[in-house]
């Protein structure tokens, strides 16, 4: 596959851990509250990463990955002038993964935000594209040299609705419509800035973004099902914001659908032609991630009609659709609709997972699900659709934001109380299947 990415990914605040050397988060706080996180559980140590940061790195190493995608915290960094804690820990993370032959993958926004904006109103202010530029230059004047590849902000949905309007993500609040589709914008805007950012002080630089693709998968090959299925992946079914073309359409050129502008009226914030030009900054890739799919069919008169999986068909711990089918359709779809090269951000699956009697965690449905999905990419690749990378989401078990401790994604387990890591047998099949890629 040649220049292909072979990755896996992570997020500052799921796995860093290490509380006292930065300043207060988002999440922080959120996690006080009672009932917010599933058993009272918080990130306080989450997987230990900073403390055992050189032996992640040799896992990585091991693992065999070109590229690892992580985040910086931008309260770990500092939330307006540069912390040096959080500056050298990034520097021997970038150098680490150097020094092996990993390729940094840098997302500058993973949901952990400092308090100290928050409290100014976050992404609801009409400052935060300004702050997050701001942010974005230090990240880059520091780390430009060694990192060339950045995704500005990840799921942009679940920070906004989950955080702003169900309450459920930090900083919890259940917001108006009109304000939460206000900070959806900003944060379209924030990462417009950035990347006008990251261009001019990051020689050959590399962006793109991280939003979710919730693609719809054809239930017949039919080309009216095909086409409905793409009609779907791009529409707005609901006043609901986890739909992909309310994120991508702007970020790749083609300015919010017309179906916002008929769905949400006057809720939506003014929006002026400088702004949509802002906001679709060009980028090098469509960057995506991308768990399942729903299925349609072209019902009457074309219009999509949802087919509900059969019964007992596979659902992951989460109880999420197993659809690997998801990975030949999405990037096609993508593909042809924004006309550039797409990269899988994130993709993976929780497992009910423990260590075994025999030490090893036998995560075999891992395996299996990772072979489904990167087979279905090479589909989708063999009929020319240009496919970057993957990155499996995650390199190890992690703090799971509101679901805390309870689901396990990792290719490698933790144990949260010691931080003791054990590679699952997912961890040595993709380091087996990346070594016979990476050979050929
Ligand atoms: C994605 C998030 C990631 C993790 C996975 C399971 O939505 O980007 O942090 O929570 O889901």
């Amino acid at each position: 596959m040649g220049e292909f990415l072979w990755g896996v990914a992570s997020s500052s605040y799921q796995i860093e851990g290490d509380r006292a050397s930065r300043a207060e988060a988002n999440w922080d706080k959120f996690a006080e509250r009672k009932g917010a996180i599933f058993a009272g559980h918080d990130a306080l140590f989450a997987s230990h990463h900073v403390a055992r940061l050189e032996e992640d790195l040799d896992l990585l190493a091991a693992l065999g990955v070109s590229a690892y995608r992580f985040s910086f915290s931008w309260p770990r960094l500092g939330a307006r002038v540069d912390d040096p804690r959080g500056v050298s820990f990034y520097e021997r993370l970038v150098d680490g993964l150097l020094a092996r032959g990993i390729e940094p993958v840098a997302t500058l926004f993973h949901w952990d935000a400092p308090v100290e904006l928050e409290r100014l109103g976050g992404f609801l202010s009409p400052e935060s594209p300004a702050w997050f530029a701001s942010y974005a230059e230090r990240v880059a004047r520091r780390f430009g040299d060694r990192i060339r590849r950045f995704l500005t902000i990840n799921e942009p949905h679940a920070y906004i609705e989950g955080g702003l309007r169900d309450g459920r993500h930090a900083p919890g609040h259940r917001l108006p419509l009109s304000q939460v589709l206000l900070a959806a914008h900003n944060t379209l805007k924030a990462h417009g800035l950035a990347v006008q950012v990251l261009r001019a002080h990051v020689s050959q630089s590399w962006v793109s973004a991280a939003p979710v693709l919730l693609a719809a998968t054809p239930a017949s090959p039919s080309p009216e099902d095909v086409e409905a299925a793409y009609r779907f992946t791009f529409s707005l079914p609901t006043d609901r914001l986890r739909v992909s073309a309310f994120w991508l359409d702007p970020l790749y050129g083609r300015g919010y659908p017309d179906e916002v502008w008929t769905r949400f009226g006057s809720l939506m914030p003014k929006v002026s032609p400088e702004e949509v030009d802002l906001i679709s900054q060009p980028l090098d890739a469509v960057g995506v991630n991308l768990y399942d799919a729903v299925r349609v069919r072209a019902g009457a008169e074309g219009a999509a009609e949802i087919v509900p999986f059969g019964v007992g068909s596979p659902r992951t711990s989460f109880d999420w659709p197993v659809t690997p089918e998801a990975h030949y359709f999405g990037p096609k779809f993508l593909h042809q609709r924004y006309g550039l090269p797409v990269i899988i951000t994130e993709n993976g699956l929780s497992a009910s997972d423990w260590i075994a009697l025999d030490g090893r965690v036998h995560d075999a449905d891992r395996v299996d699900f990772l072979e489904r999905h990167l087979q279905e990419l090479e589909r989708a690749q063999a009929e020319g659709v240009p496919i970057l990378g993957y990155f499996h989401w995650t390199f190890l078990d992690n703090f799971e934001w509101n679901h805390g401790y309870k689901h396990r994604f990792g290719l490698v387990y933790v144990d949260f109380g010691t931080g003791a890591r054990t590679p699952k047998d997912s961890f040595f099949a993709y380091r087996d299947r990346i070594r016979a890629e990476r050979s050929k």
